[in-house]
């Protein structure tokens, strides 16, 4: 549906979305019409003819009072049934989207493929498949939106959030940051290229050099974890990462090292030495690698040193990436 309302339809929730949005407009448009309607028929009707005239006392109508509070009642309900669904299929990530990162900052978008292929202003995209946006911010507050997906959210800093989507029609279309975020805030804006999946595969093997990480050469003596075969270049990345800032001096394979093991970590349930317990998700493990002493794992010293500073925010994609690699051998 391509129309003078609303932008091209080019997701999987575009569609729905658009209903809703056009039900909120005619419902508005109709009462437009018959207020408005009602004052200029009513002021003409009772207006007043003789000077000195004046009105009569109606008393109370109470089917009246009823009537313009259940209405009302009855679309909010109505309205809130209806958008329940389009926002939930908005926020639930499906379990098989394919995870790209995103790095917002003034005044640039950039993404990284799973694969480790890195781009600024342009995001490649196979048609009919989940995407799921990983973003975050590494100064202020932006928002990612793409009209023609019907899909946008704030991207913070410190905080990773989440959007995803299914393209459904091959194409390039706009992407915007809709948060004002300073002087170049007009120009933070990009294109999502969505291809065929055979396009988009010989898109990511076309420069194989684009790829994160500089990370130093240096090996230290305790070997980190070892990578999954078939790991992608994201974690190969990180596990780089991992042995060049040592982690593996204090998190080995077993929990023989000053800090626990990381194996299995991501996604599981975390005691904490204040009692609590948190689920070890991506936000979870970002602070944790930042700033150690927020959440110290029962039964360790919280004498890990803060990275805040020392990595970047890709670094830290990819070795959240290769943390969340870690699984124990079945
Ligand atoms: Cu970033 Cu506006």
């Amino acid at each position: 549906m391509k129309n003078f309302l609303f932008p091209e339809t080019a997701s999987t929730v575009a569609t729905e979305v658009d209903a809703l949005y056009f039900g909120l407009v005619a419902m508005s448009v109709f009462f437009i019409v018959v207020v408005a309607g009602a004052i200029v028929y009513l002021s003409i009707k009772y207006r007043r003819r003789r000077p000195g005239e004046v009105g009569i006392y109606q008393g109370e109508v109470k089917w009246l009072e009823y009537l313009w509070t259940g209405v009302p009642i009855v679309l909010g309900v109505v309205f809130f049934i209806w958008g329940v669904g389009p926002y939930l299929k908005v926020r639930e990530i499906p379990e098989n989207a394919m995870e790209v990162a995103v790095v917002g900052r003034q005044w640039m978008w950039k993404f990284q493929h799973p694969d480790g292929r890195r781009e600024i202003n342009e995001l490649h995209v196979p048609v009919g498949r989940p995407i799921h946006l990983k973003m975050i911010s590494q100064d202020v507050i932006h928002s990612l939106f793409v009209p023609a997906f019907r899909i946008k959210q704030d991207v913070l800093p410190m905080y990773y959030t989440s959007i995803w989507f299914e393209a459904t029609k091959v194409g390039s279309y706009r992407l915007l940051c809709t948060e004002y975020c300073g002087k170049d805030h007009s120009v933070m804006t990009g294109w999502v290229h969505v291809m065929n999946p055979e396009a988009y595969d010989e898109w990511l093997a076309s420069d194989p050099q684009d790829k994160l990480v500089g990370a130093a050469e240096r090996r230290d003596e305790v070997a980190s974890p070892s990578l999954q075969r078939g790991a992608s270049q994201l974690v190969r990345a990180g596990h780089e990462l991992f042995q060049s800032l040592q982690c593996a001096t204090c998190h080995q394979e077993q929990n023989l090292g000053t800090g626990p093991s990381l194996i299995g970590i991501a996604g599981s349930r975390v005691q904490l030495d204040n009692g609590r317990v948190v689920v070890a998700d991506d936000n979870y493990l970002r602070e944790s690698i930042l700033n150690p002493a927020a959440k110290v794992v029962k039964g360790y010293a919280g004498i890990m040193p803060a990275f805040r500073g020392r990595v970047s925010e890709e670094e830290l994609l990819a070795l959240i990436a290769y943390i969340k690699s870690l699984r124990s051998p079945r």
